[in-house]
């Protein structure tokens, strides 16, 4: 069977921002305590951060990390994570019913960020918390100096500001299980106050309001244009969050769920158009899909967590193949609508529904979904182009003709390189695909690499990384109708083709 994708130069969705490919660190399970952060492992710095982990998260290549939470941050005092470690209060976390010694805060994160070479996309508490608290913090991290919260930073060994420049206002306060939930009005009129006084501390900060904590939610879209009518004029961007899971067991719809993603970008994007109308407004608000992933296959062993333990190891999904494939296409749906989504942060980076796992005191290895997100991220810079898909396609539960190939083309011009990403759905069929990049003199192929040919619940472990990328250059050629590449059947597949 054949598929194609046709792509111009003359038609570019948008540039990609880096940040999405952004992650998420949560104070919760052992993401942070036995996660990037095991004082006494034999890799652990002379911070107690580990550098296995650290290596891996360079490798991921994830240019900013969304902190301290989630649900986490909506009973979290930021003040609580500062000055002598042996001063900081243990505090019950009730979002996650565990036990938070408040060991890695502020200082600690910020500076272990910069070592992976990220920036920080700081939360602030709107469950339990209020605008003073929101300034403070922002006065304490971006103010050079001269005022309490600046002096007291440097008093803590900081003497130059952290410089934050992405702040998040609270975390899903749509939702009834949050800490100090919210209504929609309650919620559009704090985060305005909130945004107000944050940017007058720092004119230059940007701020995400909450969207939905899905799509699913029955205040859907009602949320959004409420949020927006309160913030519009002071806030940057609005969040999305969706986790994805094959409860059912139901391969081909599994694959279509980024049609869901897609059909949800574009509904946001909708109200935010529909207020920004309303309000005869200049100004386009931009999305931060700031929590995505896949998520179930924790659930039932977490239903029986003993409360109140440190560290404790819960949100462990292990992922299968299936479960890389849909990244793939969550990733590639990200791209294809660029220009309105400039930051995503996978969920989350460590342990916690992570790509990188650790064993405490031991090693620190990496699940399936690290490939494809590790080949976006480091590979998946330049502009987007807007792609036309021609390929044979299935029905399923959800969704009537989806394709089987899912797949998107990026120009780096400064490499003088394409890059495609693509998804072959289809179970059985492997198909003859041919890029069609107009515009572009396709010169060679400079690398190709798939991850294919495993069953579907195969899995990585800390003993071995089966699912991983192979090369396949052999299977991918240019010529003059362009890019021809066999996409075998379930497979994620990354070419690089030089180009001028
Ligand atoms: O990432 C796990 C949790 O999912 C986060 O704490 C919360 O924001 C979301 O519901």
């Amino acid at each position: 069977m054949k598929a194609k994708m046709t792509v111009n130069k003359a038609f570019p969705v948008a540039p990609v921002d880096p940040r999405i490919y952004g992650s998420f660190v949560e104070h919760m399970g052992r993401c942070v305590y036995t996660g990037i952060y095991e004082p006494g492992h034999p890799q652990a710095d002379a911070e107690g951060f580990r550098e296995d982990v650290k290596a891996l998260v360079k490798e991921l290549n994830v240019p900013i990390i969304r902190y301290p939470g989630g649900n986490f941050l909506s009973g979290y005092n930021w003040e609580d994570g500062i000055g002598p470690k042996a001063d900081r209060p243990k505090r019950l976390d009730l979002a996650w019913k565990t036990v938070e010694s408040n060991e890695v805060g502020l200082h600690e994160f910020t500076s272990w960020a910069k070592e992976v070479n990220a920036e920080v996309n700081m939360a602030i508490n709107l469950g339990t918390r209020d605008i003073d608290a929101a300034r403070n913090i922002v006065e304490y991290c971006n103010h050079p100096g001269g005022s309490y919260w600046s002096d007291l930073r440097r008093k803590h060994g900081a003497e130059k500001p952290f410089n934050i420049k992405t702040w998040c206002l609270g975390n899903e306060m749509d939702g009834p299980w949050q800490i100090g939930h919210k209504t929609a009005e309650e919620y559009g009129r704090i985060a305005a106050e909130a945004a107000k006084v944050m940017k007058w501390v720092d004119k230059d900060i940007e701020l995400v309001a909450c969207g939905s904590s899905t799509s699913k939610m029955p205040t859907f879209a009602a949320w959004e244009a409420t949020v927006l009518e309160h913030t519009y004029e002071h806030v940057d961007y609005l969040s999305l969050h969706q986790y994805y899971g094959n409860q059912k067991n139901d391969l081909p719809n599994y694959l279509a769920q980024s049609i869901e993603m897609d059909n949800f970008i574009k509904s946001v994007v909708a109200i935010c158009d529909y207020v920004k109308a309303k309000k005869r407004s200049k100004k386009t608000m931009y999305l931060s899909f700031d929590e995505w992933n896949v998520w179930y296959h924790s659930h039932a062993k977490d239903s029986k967590n003993e409360p109140w333990q440190y560290a404790p190891p819960i949100l462990e999904d292990i992922y299968n193949f299936e479960d890389a494939l849909l990244v793939g296409c969550l990733l590639i749906t990200l791209l294809k609508n660029c220009d309105r989504v400039k930051i995503a942060c996978m969920a989350q980076l460590v342990n916690v529904i992570a790509p990188i796992m650790t064993d405490p005191m031991g090693n620190a290895w990496k699940q399936t979904i690290f490939y494809p997100f590790m080949h976006a991220a480091n590979f998946g810079r330049g502009t987007v182009l807007k792609p036309m898909i021609e390929s044979p396609g299935y029905d399923c539960e959800s969704f009537k003709g989806v394709p089987y190939v899912e797949s998107i083309a990026i120009y780096n011009e400064e490499k003088g390189e394409i890059v495609v990403f693509a998804v072959n759905r289809s179970q059985d069929t492997a198909l003859d695909f041919t890029v069609d990049a107009q515009g572009f003199d396709m010169k060679e192929v400079l690398d190709a690499q798939e991850i294919s040919g495993h069953g579907i619940k195969d899995v990585n472990t800390n003993a071995s990384a089966p699912v991983a990328p192979k090369q396949c250059v052999s299977a991918v050629k240019v010529d003059k109708n362009g890019l021809q590449a066999k996409l075998q059947p379930l497979s994620w597949n990354m070419i690089r083709v030089a180009v001028q």
